[in-house]
This record gives structure tokens, sequence and C-alpha cells, in this order.
């Protein structure tokens, strides 16, 4: 049964619905609530391989709606709330965050209800109502060319905190007790959700697990479009083939430096200092689709050159960070066949983002010139980085809330330089000071060969939510590597080979 509350109708009134008996209506501070709808769902279940949670039990949940607005903002946001039964919940919250340009998505609420936790996701009101997909980039403005701030604002930090406010009091009144802890739980998008809900709103959680975080939105989303401008300036598109043949030889490069031959560049600090001369590969062949070969040119070297060390202003600057190394091209840089035609396929959120910033004036993002491109990425930075960017990131009232921020990047993320969540995790220990203050709240681990979020040829980390639940502070993070595991490393240690198989764990030591 789908019973909906009016709220217009019906202010403050207990209220009848689906599996949501008397609800009373949530409040917040500068949002009103417009609507509660609930409806009873049984046998809710998934695949283990895709949350790490073998043999997880089908659940049966109360799955809420609760609509709301911010008077004067024009929107309309919907918060979802998946509640357990009383038997099976564990006594606690979780907050789900989204990906790309997406404020959140429901399906990122499986692993946390299927693991007991009630749990909750948003659509920071720029799905406008369930009409456009925001990866789109529609949203970001309005129909007259406008750009919508309010949405912008809900996806940088308004919406999670809203959701966590009703999610809180819909529990309260579900279980006829507070949740015991509230965390939060992201990658990507969702990840730099988390960092703005401990900078914005430090009592909301009482742990964060921020993956692979888009900190700095507002220059992740031009980048990812660098390629394609260097691609166009040198009038030729890199075949995939030729665009791994140089992953491969970085790789070969790079990865005997950190000490064991593994296939997995293990340091940190190789993204920074491995030398890798993409004009070696000059005059080689790249082994193609279909048995064909190609003979790697000078433009394609200079092409992979100016990939890797990211965009560029008007002086030659660099604006921000290039592609991983070692990390594949396919992420930023891929191509598919169309008709037999080579075609780009931009990474999808960076697309989106440049429409909106471009305000819906351009159809083909692949004929912008080299300064229309900095040009949007100026307004972009102007847009962006008041609500986006490193400098909104202040953990000084995080820390001393007592809360936890516990998070995890792939040194081999192929979307995000994972350098830009290292930099400002060593920005943030100079801040605090060396006297052990950051390792109480804040911990960060990295993954060797591990993509953005998953993926990639290194272990990847698994569960990493009992890491934070637990009172023990984690030293190291399981991966789903069963037998010989490697476990991640807390930065900035790194793993040390001791010695023995490199694909054996128990090789390694993560030492400073
Ligand atoms: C849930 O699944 C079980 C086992 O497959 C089945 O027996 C039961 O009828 C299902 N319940 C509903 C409400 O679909
Ligand atoms: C998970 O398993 C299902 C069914 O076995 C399979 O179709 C799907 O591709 C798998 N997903 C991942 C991410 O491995
Ligand atoms: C939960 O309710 C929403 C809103 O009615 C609906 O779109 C969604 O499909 C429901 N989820 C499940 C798992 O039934
Ligand atoms: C969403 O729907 C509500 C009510 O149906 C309407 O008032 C509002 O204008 C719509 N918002 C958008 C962005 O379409
Ligand atoms: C654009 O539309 C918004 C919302 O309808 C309105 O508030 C704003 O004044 C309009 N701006 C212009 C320049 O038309
Ligand atoms: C591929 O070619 C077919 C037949 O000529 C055409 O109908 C289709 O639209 C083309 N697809 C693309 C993506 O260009
Ligand atoms: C897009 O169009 C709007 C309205 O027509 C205009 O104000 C704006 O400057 C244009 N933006 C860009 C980036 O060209
Ligand atoms: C990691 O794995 C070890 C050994 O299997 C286990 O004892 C420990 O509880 C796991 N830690 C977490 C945080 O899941």
């Amino acid at each position: 049964m789908l019973l909906s509350a009016k709220a217009a109708l019906l202010p403050g009134l207990a209220l009848a619905s689906g599996c949501l008996d008397n609800v009373q209506l949530p409040t917040l501070p500068e949002a009103r609530v417009l609507d509660i709808t609930s409806s009873a769902v049984s046998n809710l279940t998934i695949p283990s391989n895709l949350t790490g949670i073998i043999d997880a039990p089908a659940v049966d949940i109360c799955n809420v709606t609760v609509t709301l607005t911010h008077p004067g903002d024009d929107d309309h946001v919907y918060v979802t709330i998946w509640l357990p039964r009383a038997e099976e919940w564990n006594g606690r919250y979780a907050a789900t965050g989204g990906g790309g340009l997406a404020a959140g998505y429901e399906h990122n609420m499986l692993a946390p209800v299927l693991s007991g936790f009630a749990a909750s996701s948003t659509d920071g009101g720029i799905t406008l109502n369930h009409t456009v997909n925001p990866q789109s980039g529609r949203w970001i403005s309005r129909a007259n060319g406008t750009v919508n701030t309010p949405l912008l604002i809900n996806l940088a930090y308004r919406s999670v905190h809203d959701m966590a406010v009703v999610s809180k009091q819909i529990l309260e009144q579900y279980y006829n007790v507070a949740p015991s802890k509230s965390y939060f739980t992201g990658c990507s998008q969702g990840g730099r959700q988390g960092y703005a809900s401990a900078a914005h709103y430090p009592e909301d959680f009482d742990g964060i697990l921020a993956v692979a975080p888009a900190l700095s939105s507002e220059l992740i989303g031009p980048a990812n479009f660098w390629p394609w401008i260097v691609m166009r300036d040198e009038e030729e598109l890199v075949p995939a083939c030729v665009f791994r043949k140089f992953e491969e030889a970085i790789i070969q490069a790079c990865d005997p430096v950190d000490g064991a031959t593994d296939g997995l560049i293990s340091h940190a600090n190789l993204l920074r200092s491995c030398a890798f001369h993409p004009t070696y590969l000059v005059g080689k062949i790249a082994l193609c689709e279909g048995s064909t070969y190609e003979t790697i040119t000078a433009k394609h070297a200079r092409i992979v050159q100016k990939i890797l060390e990211g965009p560029r202003d008007e002086n030659g600057e660099r604006i921000w960070y290039g592609l991983t190394l070692g990390a594949p091209f396919s992420g930023i840089a891929d191509t598919v066949l169309l008709n037999g035609t080579m075609t780009p396929k931009p990474f999808v959120a960076s697309a989106g983002w440049l429409q909106g910033m471009l305000r819906r004036n351009v159809t083909n993002l692949f004929a912008i010139t080299e300064s229309e491109y900095l040009a949007v990425f100026e307004t972009s930075i102007e847009i962006g980085s008041d609500l986006f960017g490193l400098d909104t990131l202040d953990l000084t009232n995080f820390q001393a809330s007592g809360a936890k921020l516990l998070s995890w990047v792939g040194l081999s993320d192929e979307a995000i330089n994972p350098l830009n969540l290292l930099d400002f995790y060593d920005s943030v220990r100079q801040t605090f000071g060396d006297d052990g203050t950051v390792d109480d709240f804040y911990r960060l681990f990295t993954a060797p060969g591990v993509g953005h979020c998953m993926g990639g040829h290194g272990p990847q980390p698994i569960n990493a939510m009992p890491a934070l639940t637990l009172p023990t502070k984690p030293t190291h993070l399981n991966t789903t590597a069963r037998e010989a595991p490697r476990y991640l490393c807390r930065y900035p240690k790194k793993p040390i080979y001791m010695g023995g198989d490199v694909h054996d764990g128990s090789s390694f030591r993560c030492l400073a």
C-alpha cells in the first residue's frame, strides 16, 4: 500500500502511510517537508559481488520517501530512507552519497541495509522531479540560461545535511529510539560529499567513510575533458590500443622502482617522481583490435605527454593534475567505434559539467577551441570554488566534535588523480601538526593498482565500513584477496617489499 501524506494540507499533524504509521513531519531549520510516502518492500537482496557481503540474507524494509523544499529556492528534493525491521536493525544509521554529478542513488543503500543499517539517499533536487539524468548537467542551469545556484549548493553540502536531519527524525519515530551512531558512506562525488559534511556540519555523523573523493569538483570537471582538447589541437584521435601500450610502458618503467616487480606502482610518491618519457615508444608497434597494428608516432607521444601533465592555461601554467601515472587512459580519453568510425567517448560527468557551465549554449563539446575551453574552465572556478574548493574544507570543528573520517584512494585512479587527496591530507597534517591529532580523527589508506572506487589490477579494498565503526582505529584495510591477502597501508606509510613471493601479502610491511 502506498499512501501519501500531504504536509500542505495537514501541517505537523500525525499522519498515516504505507508502513510508517502516525508519523510526525520532520522539521528542518532551512527547509520545509512537503510530503512523505512509504511502502513495504520484501525480500530486498543484492549479489554479494557488489557489496563484498557474503551470503547476506534478503531483508524486508519500509521504503520511505520524504519530499522537501528550501523556500524561495524553487527546488524539490527527494530523500529515500530504507528501514529494516526492528529485529534486524543494528541500531545505527548510514547516509549514502552519490557519484559523478549525482547527489545520491537508491542502490547505494543496498550494502548498508543488508549489513543491518537503516540507510538513506537523496537526489539533492537535481533530478528535477526525476525528469533529467543528473550526469547530463542540465540541472546546473535554468531554462533562461542562469546558473541554478541553489541546486549547486544542494550538491555541494546542503542535501546531505537535510537528509541526515530528516532521516534521524524518521528513524527515531519508526524504532522509538534514536540511532546509537550515525555514519556517512560514499565514493567519488559521494566521497567529496563526506568531506563537505565533515567541514560544514561536523555534528551530523559519528563517522564518515569517504572513498576517492572528488575534492575540487570545479577543477576535476573541466580537467577530465583536457584529453579531447589536446587531441583536437593535434588533430588526431589516439586509438585505445596505442593508449594501452603507453599504460603498459608506464607500469613497466615505474613498478620496479618500488622494490617489487608485481605489476603495481605501490608507492604514492612515484606518482610524482617516476620519470617516464613517452617518446621512448615512438616507432614501436601497438597491437590493436582485429589483429591490426598501429605504429606509435611522435604525435601520439606528445598527446600522451600533455595528458599526463594535465591542463595548462594560456601562460603555460599547470591548472590541475594530469592523468594518474599508470592508470588506464580509457577513463578520460576513451574512444569507441561507431559505424566503423573512431569516436570520442568523454567521461560522462565531465561532459555534463561542462555543458552545465556553458549553460547549454554548446551542443558539440568536441568543437570548442582551446581558448573557449580555458574560458569555461575559468567560469567553473568562479562558480564552483566557493562551493566545492579545498578552501571550504576546514576540518577544525569536525576534529573537535570527536567524529572520525576514514578514506582510501586507488593509486591507479583513472578519473581523479590520487595526488589531489594525498596533497590535501598532507596539508591537513601541516595544519594540525605532527602530534598525532590527525591520526586520531582522520586516516587515509592507499590501494596500489586500484582504480576509481573499484577496478584495476590491485587487490580491491573491501568492506571498509567495519574499520570505521569498530572502536579500534584501523592500522590497515582488508582487500578481497583471500589467499595471501595484501593489506592496504595507511598513508604516509607504504608497502615495503621484504622478500619472498611478490603476490603474497606477507612479503610486505607497511613502513614510513
Ligand atoms: C521471499 O522469498 C522467500 C524465499 O525465496 C519466499 O518464500 C517468500 O514468499 C518471499 N516473500 C515475498 C513477500 O515475496
Ligand atoms: C556479479 O555477479 C552477477 C551474477 O553472477 C554478474 O552478472 C555480475 O556481472 C557480477 N558483477 C560484478 C561487478 O562482478
Ligand atoms: C521506494 O520508493 C520509491 C518512491 O516511491 C520508488 O521509486 C522506489 O522504487 C522504491 N524502492 C524499492 C526498492 O521498492
Ligand atoms: C517538481 O514537482 C513539483 C510538484 O509536482 C512542482 O511544484 C515543481 O515545480 C517541480 N519542480 C521541477 C524542478 O520540475
Ligand atoms: C531566470 O529564471 C529564474 C527562475 O525562474 C528567475 O528567478 C530569474 O530572474 C531569471 N533570470 C533572468 C535573467 O531571466
Ligand atoms: C550507423 O549507420 C546506420 C546505417 O547507416 C544508421 O542508421 C545509424 O544511425 C548509424 N549510427 C550512428 C551512431 O551513427
Ligand atoms: C550562454 O547563454 C547565456 C544566455 O543566452 C549567456 O548569458 C551566457 O553568457 C552564455 N554563456 C556562455 C558560456 O557562452
Ligand atoms: C580484516 O581481516 C582480518 C582477518 O581476516 C579480520 O580479523 C579483521 O576483522 C578484518 N578487519 C576489518 C576491519 O574488517
